[in-house]
């Protein structure tokens, strides 16, 4: 239990850190928290700066959700527990320590994990957000049709992850409901 603790805590400090924040002031971008959809996320850095930096952002706030997965693999915790430290590395990008508890949506991050815990599950989810981005040029609904997909394809394919990506679900709804209210407005911004 030591172990499982002590990388919790690591995983929500790593996920405190929001990547969009420290790769926008190093390309001389404006705070994300202070342009666009104000969240920050890769999403509102390509507003900012396009590719390099929205892309650098993904791989950072995806990195700090696989991280601590891969390490709870390497020390032989059992998948709950992967899926525990999961959850602590998204409830860290979601209500972060170093922001005054305002955090991101988690999409990420939640992407990091899921790759680390159960990757041909998030892979297919990887792929269903393009092809919902492709169809519809919203990233909040690409990443909610993704994220909800998420506990269907794990019910299927990898069952012993289905609590996690529905717990995922779950959180990264929530996180969106500003998303959801500019959609059903029809002011959503599109690529
Ligand atoms: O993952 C975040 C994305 O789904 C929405 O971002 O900036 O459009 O609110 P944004």
């Amino acid at each position: 239990p030591f172990l499982t603790v002590l990388l919790c805590a690591a995983a929500y400090l790593g996920g405190s850190v929001l990547f969009a924040i420290p790769v926008s002031r190093a390309f001389k971008l404006p705070d994300p928290r202070a342009l666009g959809s104000t969240n920050p996320g890769a999403t509102n850095v390509f507003r900012s700066g396009g590719w390099m930096p929205a892309a650098l952002t993904l791989l950072l706030d995806a990195g700090k959700g696989w991280l601590p997965v891969w390490t709870a693999q390497q020390w032989g915790l059992s998948t709950t527990l992967q899926a525990a430290v999961a959850l602590c590395a998204v409830t860290g990008h979601m209500i972060p320590v170093f922001y005054h508890f305002r955090g991101g949506k988690g999409v990420a991050t939640a992407l990091g994990a899921g790759l680390a815990l159960a990757h041909t599950t998030t892979l297919l989810m990887a792929a269903i957000w393009l092809l919902a981005m492709w169809r519809w040029r919203i990233s909040a609904m690409a990443s909610l049709v993704a994220v909800l997909s998420g506990p269907l394809l794990s019910a299927m394919l990898q069952p012993h992850t289905l609590p996690m990506f529905s717990l995922l679900a779950l959180l990264v709804l929530v996180r969106h409901r500003n998303n959801l209210i500019r959609m059903a407005q029809g002011r959503e911004t599109r690529f």
